[in-house]
């Protein structure tokens, strides 16, 4: 299911109130939820010695989430100069930051080496050169499998993806940083997203563990860890999906495991960086209807759209749509319901939230209009959003435990728009 009951039922009633003191859009995020999650991972895998989750902070982007993770003990995988910034800002140590960037940069590389580094995660056999001295105390390499793997629509068919190196890589990458003086390394892929098959994680973390051994026969190398990525999936649609069993994951990989210590003596550590299976189910974005278009089909404007989420642009994504009054009730289907497109304000037909839904009738109305609250926008939700149009994206809440409402993101401003228009002139004469 998306959106949890519990979560409806700490928001839902308070929605008058929060629009009232924050005007919408907004995304607002749950923390109870988000620490719940939480718990339950470290549970699940508590068999794993040494498991860590390296929240993905492109997920979501937000300091005040960040801390909650930090706070779980969780790491953070990063793949920018900022995401490595807001890591160390929660209180990262360098051994709780995975840096996994690709088409890299000698400053990026720079900037993951500095304030005491981190683990460096290449991506390319080229970039194991582009490492500034001193060459950093772990490195990893992302493996690509290639055929082997089946992908799915959001990341495609591993063998046309742009990340990783690929299996007749594998060993030459690895003799090449030796060479370089690294003898601490750790294996990463990612290789599916939004994925509800555990198994298919499981697949992923057996064939990591082959190529630890491969490793280790070919350079006598022990891996420090592997690391099977993101890509656990969440059921955006009610029913439709089962949920992705996490638990089912940690025991067959504690199995994988105890087998791998018996037969060799020795275990690399497992980690994980999830994003959407931390926070998706735990953001909503609460948008309201501010006008009605009746033509060939009825559009439902509304206040929020691709700057606040673009999955639905970009991945033709079904994100679940709850109506409520403008008392916070939930619009029942008593006066019928309609089909309708939820659609923003930017030139684009895209720029949609729902398409061809069917909804109760909703009432519309610049500040009065029914809420618009779509589901399951905590993950890759505003951290996508863009600004065309000279649109912006919405401020952020936090829905604490304690039961208050904190703006931890101001929405952007026209302001913010023209920042990049102030600066000092510069003509170059040919
Ligand atoms: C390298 C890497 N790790 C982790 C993630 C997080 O993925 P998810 O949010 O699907 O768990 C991503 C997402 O794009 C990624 O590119």
């Amino acid at each position: 299911m998306p959106m949890s009951k519990k979560f409806e039922e700490r928001l839902f009633p308070h929605l008058p109130a929060i629009a009232r003191e924050f005007k919408t859009p907004f995304h607002v995020y749950d923390e109870i939820g988000i620490e719940e999650t939480g718990e339950r991972l470290k549970n699940a895998f508590a068999g794993c010695l040494g498991f860590c989750e390296y929240f993905a902070v492109k997920a979501l982007p937000n300091p005040a989430i960040l801390s909650i993770m930090h706070r779980l003990g969780f790491g953070f995988d990063c793949s920018s100069k900022i995401e490595l910034e807001l890591a160390r800002e929660a209180g990262a140590t360098p051994k709780e930051i995975m840096f996994t960037s690709n088409n890299t940069t000698q400053d990026e590389f720079r900037a993951a080496q500095a304030d005491g580094g981190c683990v460096i995660n290449l991506d390319d056999v080229s970039l194991i050169a582009k490492v500034p001295e001193p060459f950093p105390e772990i490195i990893c390499f992302r493996l690509n499998p290639g055929k082997e793997r089946t992908g799915n629509s959001i990341i495609g068919e591993p063998e046309k993806a742009k990340y990783g190196i690929t299996w007749d890589q594998l060993i030459s990458a690895y003799r090449m940083a030796n060479k370089r003086g690294e003898t601490k390394f750790g294996l990463h892929t990612m290789v599916c997203s939004n994925e509800r098959n555990y198994q298919y994680m499981v697949e992923t973390v057996r064939m990591l563990l082959r190529a630890t051994l491969i490793l280790h026969q070919e350079l006598g190398i022990c891996l420090s860890f592997v690391n099977m990525g993101g890509g656990i999936g969440i059921p955006y649609i009610p029913g439709e999906h089962e949920e992705f069993d996490i638990e089912k994951l940690g025991q067959e990989c504690e199995l994988l495991f105890s087998n791998f210590a018996e037969d060799h003596n020795w275990l690399p550590k497992l980690y994980m960086e999830s994003g959407r299976y931390m926070t998706g189910p735990h953001g909503v974005l609460v948008s309201r209807a501010i006008n009605r278009k009746d033509i060939y089909q009825t559009h439902i404007g509304v206040d929020a759209g691709m700057p606040a989420l673009m999955r639905p642009a970009m991945y033709n994504a079904y994100h679940h749509i709850t109506v409520l009054d403008r008392d916070g009730k939930s619009r029942g289907t008593e006066q019928g319901t309609e089909i309708v497109n939820i659609v923003g304000s930017i030139c684009e037909n895209c720029d949609r939230l729902a398409t061809d839904r069917e909804l109760p009738k909703i009432q519309v109305g610049e500040g009065k209009g029914d809420f618009i609250v779509t589901h399951d926008t905590g993950a890759h939700g505003i951290a996508m959003g863009f600004n065309y149009n000279g649109r912006t994206r919405p401020k952020e809440l936090l829905l604490r435990r304690n039961g208050t409402v904190e703006l931890i993101r101001r929405a952007e401003t026209d302001n913010d728009l023209r920042a990049t228009l102030r600066f000092e002139p510069k003509t170059l004469t040919l």
